[in-house]
């Protein structure tokens, strides 16, 4: 698949399901003095997540332009870019866990066709409603990894929407030449360093809280869904490519 059926592959699942496509906004945000630039495909959404305005829909899907300050330090390794196009779909208190799990499994094994066993998860410590969902699919329980509030908590910024997160990886084969934890049979997401084996290919939220300037935490109004699936990582895998830099986007 090359990343223009990518895209239409990603939106039609989304629309299908009841999800309005809303087009790629600015990349540098409107009326948003927080942010310098919008990395991620749920900031033009923010208001509608913390309540300030209600959404054109509760369910939306888009392919965000995104440039992320954060990862400039890593752009030029094999998945890391100045701007990227990230797929995601969206609930502003609609539906939950239980679809965006279901949802992301189906499109990934069903209308990308990943082999179930590559595919690994990662969630939050306490999230053990999260892990029952993904046991429920079916996906075994060494390849569901709890991971504190550094790798499975996401913030839109330093104040704003957050909550806890899913990740899924696509597991590319073990390196046991270069990795040591490859070699004893032991590597998983989020290794340190990085062995190049897993590539995180979609980034789940259960964006519940809001999280002010003092670094307290409230409830927003509705429980919501914020998804991000970077257009070049899924290219990546379904181009069969060690890189980002050797998909069609270039
Ligand atoms: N907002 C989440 C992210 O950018 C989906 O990873």
């Amino acid at each position: 698949m090359n990343v223009d059926e990518i895209r239409e592959t990603f939106i039609r699942f989304y629309t299908e399901r009841g999800h309005v496509r809303i087009p790629s906004a600015s990349l540098v945000p409107h009326g948003d003095p927080t942010l310098l630039f919008t990395g991620a495909g749920m900031v033009p959404f923010k208001p509608y997540f913390m309540g300030l305005a209600e959404p054109p829909a509760p369910r939306m899907c888009t392919v965000q332009k995104c440039f992320r300050t954060t990862d400039i330090d890593e752009v030029g390794d094999y998945s890391h870019l100045t701007l990227f196009e990230m797929l995601g779909n969206f609930s502003v208190g609609d539906y939950f866990k239980e679809e965006a799990i279901g949802w992301a499994w189906e499109l990934l094994t069903e209308g990308f066709k990943l082999p179930k066993d590559k595919l690994w998860i990662s969630i939050f410590l306490t999230d053990d409603e999260a892990h029952d969902i993904w046991r429920g699919i079916g996906v075994p329980e060494e390849r569901i990894n709890r991971y504190p509030e550094e790798n499975n908590y996401w913030f839109s910024g330093d104040v704003g929407p957050c909550g806890p997160n899913s990740e899924i990886f696509v597991d590319r084969g073990s390196r046991p030449d270069t990795c040591n934890e490859c070699r004893d049979g032991k590597c998983k997401p989020n290794g340190e360093p990085d062995c190049g084996r897993f590539l995180e290919v979609w980034n789940l939220v259960f964006m519940t809280l809001y999280q002010a300037e003092d670094g307290s935490r409230t409830e927003l109004p509705r429980k919501n869904i914020d998804t991000g699936s970077g257009l070049e990582r899924m290219a990546c895998i379904l181009q069969g490519k060690d890189s980002i830099y050797e998909t069609d986007v270039f």
